[in-house]
């Protein structure tokens, strides 16, 4: 969506804070021994607190309130009977609808103790993410944003699973622009422009460049199971600064 009036940024905002906060609150949940339902029962007792509904669901009847992707799940887990052990890296991936409005950002929380490869993979996974955020300027070349992230990655050794990108954000969990690519894609000729909102969500891997589909329908993996790490905040793009960020927590 392309933000137009001031309650439409009031929706996004709230939503967008509400996302924020579920999420840091869920990592601070995480713990070792419980199952990723158990951390998915977190998050419904989130949403009702904050009168939320999750977007997954809403939109895709998907089977949990948000998606939670252990080790070498890359997205789209589904909550169930796994165990969360010592050492583990979890995504936590929120979106959620309020008032016709959706946010969506996720992370990923290592549980200690935790490898050194896995931190330093943390670490660039962030720093991506802050670039891309920072490429995302109206009147910029929206397949900027995949170069910055793209950047970073090669700097520090690593790999962007290409064929997961962002999306468009607002009205829908996957609005208009559609495909906001995590690497540099040269035949994407999109201009951002002021007010557009968008989710920005670079993976990086260890080496796999790509993800496929499990037979659940649902959780990706890489082919070779490297591990991969996701950080992603839903923006509004404007002219001459780095984006308004709607999905950081104010908890
Ligand atoms: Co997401
Ligand atoms: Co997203």
């Amino acid at each position: 969506m392309i933000i137009k009036t001031q309650a439409e940024l009031d929706g996004i905002l709230a939503i967008g804070r509400i996302c924020g906060n579920v999420l840091k609150r869920m990592g601070e949940a995480v713990k070792p021994g419980m199952t990723t339902k158990e951390l998915d029962d977190i998050c419904g007792q989130l949403f009702v607190e904050y009168g939320a509904v999750s977007a997954p669901i809403h939109f895709y009847k998907f089977p949990g309130q948000c998606c939670i992707s252990v080790n070498d799940e890359v997205a789209h887990g589904i909550p169930g009977d796994r165990v969360i052990k010592a050492g583990d890296l979890v995504n936590i991936d929120i979106s959620a609808v309020k008032d016709g409005f959706v946010g969506d950002t996720s992370a990923t929380f290592a549980v200690p103790p935790v490898k050194v490869v896995n931190r330093k993979l943390m670490d660039a996974g962030k720093e991506a993410l802050e670039a891309a955020l920072n490429a995302a300027v109206a009147g910029k070349p929206m397949n900027g944003i995949g170069l910055a992230a793209q950047k970073v990655a090669r700097r520090h050794g690593y790999k962007i699973v290409e064929n997961l990108c962002g999306h468009g954000v607002g009205y829908t969990l996957h609005d208009k622009p559609e495909a906001v690519y995590n690497y540099y894609e040269k035949l994407d000729r999109r201009m951002l422009q002021h007010g557009m909102c968008i989710a920005i969500e670079p993976f990086l891997s260890l080496g796999d460049d790509y993800v496929e589909e499990e037979a659940d329908g649902w959780t990706l993996k890489t082919p070779n199971r490297s591990q991969v790490v996701q950080y992603e905040h839903s923006v509004m793009v404007r002219d001459g600064e780095p984006p308004l960020i709607l999905t950081l927590p104010d908890c």
